[in-house]
């Protein structure tokens, strides 16, 4: 009754921020992604008939933090009469600081769950069960270029171009490596019970859903960037305005911003994008990455860069 998974954090271009149902944690607007090859969660599950508890080990150190959200999940996929689990999960990247590292584990979890159950279920399925824990990891089933659609009753979501029909790469610069002060759902609450912007964050969602998905099927980069960077400062506003107020970044955030914009002054194909945390997400084409790698690892604040290319969705590891 044991089975291991492996799945990848998402970057989302047109964001998900704010939820119709918060009892079943269903997103108010759709949302559009790009799930990433080289930050990788890997997690087991094993149902044992002789734990008195579920346990929960992440990254070689007892997860109680985050165990009650995780035996949630498992209720929800193995329902609550379930054997208890023991947990490992393991991540090759920092968690909790806005690496969507919540998408990429409770993706993971829902895949080795079902897989530790025999496998019953499909890939949307299994995204509604993964959405359910995080919004965000219910885009991580699915690889390349996702969209998530909210609908009254719950989501749908699916590729929309695969990552070898237009490779992209995703250079992130970490300006702080310790777990955000916020997380993003209490912040979302925050947001739409407070920010005067919010009704119109959600009037407008669907243009930029529209315009990004157009985007994507001309590979139009310029198009891309022009409507990302703007539904990421829309989201950022729902922040700064809510009360008390919310600011995810830092002055290495800044900075970063601001090369971003000196690449793209001398034609560089880039663009940034920035989720509940300070971290900067640079997107660029193949061509623009030494570059924008090089500029970013030279921006003050910057402790250190990854990068990474389009990868698949969540899946099952052979044993
Ligand atoms: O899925 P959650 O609850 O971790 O929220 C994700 C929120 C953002 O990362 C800021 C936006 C997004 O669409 O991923």
């Amino acid at each position: 009754m044991r089975a291991d998974a492996q799945a990848q954090p998402n970057i989302a271009l047109i964001k998900y921020w704010g939820k119709r149902d918060a009892e079943r944690n269903l997103p108010a607007v759709g949302s559009l992604s790009m799930t990433l090859l080289s930050l990788q969660t890997r997690m087991s599950v094993e149902f044992d008939d002789t734990l008195d508890r579920d346990r929960l080990e992440v990254n070689g150190e007892a997860g109680d933090a985050m165990l009650q959200r995780v035996s949630r999940c498992l209720d929800a996929v193995a329902g609550k009469d379930r054997p208890r689990a023991a947990v490992r999960s393991t991540s090759n990247f920092p968690i909790a600081a806005g690496l969507a590292s919540s998408a990429s584990a409770f993706a993971a979890l829902v895949v080795a769950a079902d897989g530790a159950q025999g496998s019953s279920r499909d890939t949307i399925a299994l995204a509604r069960l993964a959405g359910h824990s995080s919004g965000s990891a219910a885009r991580s089933l699915f690889g390349g270029f996702v969209e998530l659609s909210a609908q009254e009753d719950g989501i749908d979501a699916g590729a929309i171009l695969a990552p070898a029909d237009w490779p992209v790469e995703i250079v992130i610069a970490v300006t702080e490596e310790s777990a955000k002060p916020l997380g993003s759902g209490e912040a979302m609450t925050r947001s739409a019970a407070s920010s005067p912007f919010y009704a119109s964050w959600v009037e407008r969602q669907e243009d930029d859903l529209a315009a990004a998905r157009e985007a994507i099927a001309a590979r139009d980069f310029g198009k891309l960037a022009a409507i990302s960077e703007h539904n990421c400062l829309k989201m950022h506003s729902l922040t700064w305005t809510s009360r008390p107020p919310v600011v995810y970044w830092n002055e290495g955030t800044l900075a970063c911003m601001q090369t971003v914009r000196e690449l793209q002054s001398v034609g560089h194909a880039v663009f940034f994008t920035i989720d509940a945390g300070p971290q900067l997400k640079a997107v660029c084409l193949p061509d623009a990455a030494a570059s924008v790698r090089d500029a970013l690892d030279a921006t003050p604040g910057v402790t250190r860069t990854m990068q990474s290319s389009l990868g698949p969705g969540a899946r099952l590891l052979q044993a």
